[in-house]
């Protein structure tokens, strides 16, 4: 199972949109995929507009199994969602004297019935977004064309170094998703360069961004996915193309670097 962080301390970015689209997009092509949100918002459940019994404070808090908290959101697709309770959830693990950034892990060893696992985050340095990276080690950065999403992206390298430190995890930006691209506009170019000189020599992938397209919101409007909701826009063959070209660069990594992970 290749598991995965979406995150970027900056809100609106397209942090919850690419995590269900991604999804879809692996789940079209016959991977099987797991989802987690780890925002207190229940971005993914409010979209989708399902109501769970059992989300991710009774799996991580409550020690409820994950058979019993994870939905089946869509063919191939299984998530463990969150609503208001995360928040209690992320107070509860603070308080844990020992092992806190470790619960997610923890809870999900053994569970590997998945080809990929796709975590979403909330705008924040939370305690449950560093769960999130010491469990999945990956990172996609989700950035949009303005530069304050470069700063939160920025931001969320800043916390590795601490990861590294106290837990010895090693996390690595797989891939930057460029995210509201316009390219008529200056700043998408803008922001797209600072993206190159920021990543191109590193060993993480630029992703082929996805277009602006309001088919995205009204497909949340309609708690679709983009393939549901008008699979011959923009956006869709943009999701498309990006998740192909993870699954390429996954596979290019090799089998080793892909063992490594399952622990
Ligand atoms: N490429 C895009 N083009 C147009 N609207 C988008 C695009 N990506 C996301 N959106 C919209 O922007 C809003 C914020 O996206 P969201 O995924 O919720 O961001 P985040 O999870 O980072 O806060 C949503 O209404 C979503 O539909
Ligand atoms: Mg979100």
């Amino acid at each position: 199972m290749f598991k995965i962080t979406v995150a970027n301390q900056k809100g609106g970015v397209g942090k919850t949109t690419s995590t269900i689209n991604l999804a879809a997009a692996f789940a079209q092509i016959g991977k099987k995929v797991l989802v987690i949100d780890t925002d207190p918002q229940g971005s993914i459940a409010t979209l989708l507009n399902i109501k769970p019994k059992d989300t991710l404070y009774n799996f991580l808090i409550e020690g409820v199994k994950f058979d019993t908290c994870k939905v089946q959101i869509r063919e191939n697709i299984d998530a463990v969602l969150s609503d208001k309770k995360t928040e209690i959830a992320e107070m509860a693990l603070v308080t844990q004297p020992m092992g806190r950034e470790l619960a997610l892990a923890n809870r999900m060893e053994g569970i590997d019935n998945y080809d990929i696992c796709l975590v979403d985050c909330p705008p924040s340095l939370s305690l449950l977004q560093t769960n999130a990276v010491i469990y999945t080690r990956y990172i996609v950065l989700p950035i949009s064309m303005d530069s304050l999403a470069i700063a939160g992206a920025s931001h969320v390298q800043d916390t590795f170094k601490l990861l590294k430190k106290y837990f010895r995890v090693v996390p690595s930006i797989l891939g930057v998703l460029p995210t509201f691209v316009d390219a008529r506009l200056i700043i998408t170019e803008q922001v797209l360069s600072t993206i190159n000189e920021i990543w191109g020599d590193s060993t993480t992938l630029i992703l082929p961004g996805i277009r602006i397209d309001t088919n995205l919101q009204k497909a949340n409007r309609y708690h679709k996915t983009i393939f549901e909701y008008e699979p011959k826009s923009r956006a869709a063959a943009d999701y498309k193309k990006a998740a192909q070209a993870l699954l390429d660069f996954i596979s290019a990594k090799g089998k080793d670097e892909f063992l490594s992970q399952t622990n």
